[in-house]
């Protein structure tokens, strides 16, 4: 049986799945770092492939970018192929002046100013939406053990790329105290855009997840990497995510 936007049959997907936004990145992570690769879907170019690492069965299955495109991948995945451990591999935006171009995030937690927790909580409850606890363990000892720095935080998962945020005249955007500066007082590391889907979602279905991510862009000095250096810093988080979705 195959699903709306996945065109794979149940078993083609493994339980341990890879997921970054873009389909050539997938492509490229399954081409450089998996054995026996297939690809088992291409339904509106974004690509799905299983192969194998270090001898355990791995997939990785782009998302598009934003909360509504991730969803639907992810409640594919998890409802119709029985993935069971779930590791975004992404880029984000640096929005803290301890965070360099090319670190290497990871979100111990997503703080978003999308409507879908209280879609679930009905503004009841505000959720928090964090990592597998046992995941981000083991994320945190990978990266130790292959002598690669990761800083470990809180992010902002918005819906809006091109957002108004320093903008709000009357509320924080004085130029002094924007709501960016908000953020980063209370400890935001970076923003990106699919985490807290992947973190309601996995704990709805009591799956594991984590989110990492390499900083490709920096709000706060204004900078951004070149497609080279990106590519160097993006290896790194592959590893630690392979590493760690195979223990
Ligand atoms: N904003 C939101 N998501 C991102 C960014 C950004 O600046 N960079 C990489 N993902």
């Amino acid at each position: 049986m195959s699903s709306i936007h996945i065109a794979a049959e149940v078993g083609e997907v493994a339980e341990r799945v890879l997921l970054p936004g873009d389909p050539v990145r997938a492509k490229i992570i399954a081409e450089n770092f998996l054995s026996d690769v297939h690809q088992y879907t291409a339904v509106r170019n974004i690509f799905g492939f299983t192969g194998r690492y270090k001898g355990e069965r791995v997939s990785v299955q782009a998302t598009g970018m934003g909360i509504p495109s991730i969803s639907i991948y992810l409640h594919e995945l998890i409802e119709v192929f029985g993935a069971k451990k779930l590791i975004r591999v992404g880029t984000c935006g640096g929005m803290n002046e301890d965070i360099r171009l090319r670190d290497v995030l990871i979100a111990q937690g997503s703080s978003t100013d999308s409507s879908i927790v209280n879609q679930v909580f009905g503004g009841a409850v505000n959720f928090s939406l964090l990592a597998d606890f046992n995941l981000l363990r083991t994320a945190v000892n990978v990266a130790e053990e292959l002598k690669l720095p990761v800083k470990v935080g809180n992010v902002i998962c918005t819906d809006l790329f091109y957002n108004d945020y320093d903008d709000v005249n009357g509320t924080f955007g004085d130029g002094k105290n924007t709501f960016n500066d908000k953020l980063r007082r209370y400890g935001i590391l970076a923003v990106e855009m699919e985490s807290a889907a992947l973190y309601l979602q996995a704990a709805a279905a009591k799956v594991q997840a984590l989110a990492i991510f390499t900083v490709s862009d920096d709000l706060w000095r204004g900078e951004r990497c070149t497609t080279a250096e990106r590519e160097t810093s993006f290896n790194d988080m592959i590893k630690i995510a392979l590493e760690t979705i195979i223990r």
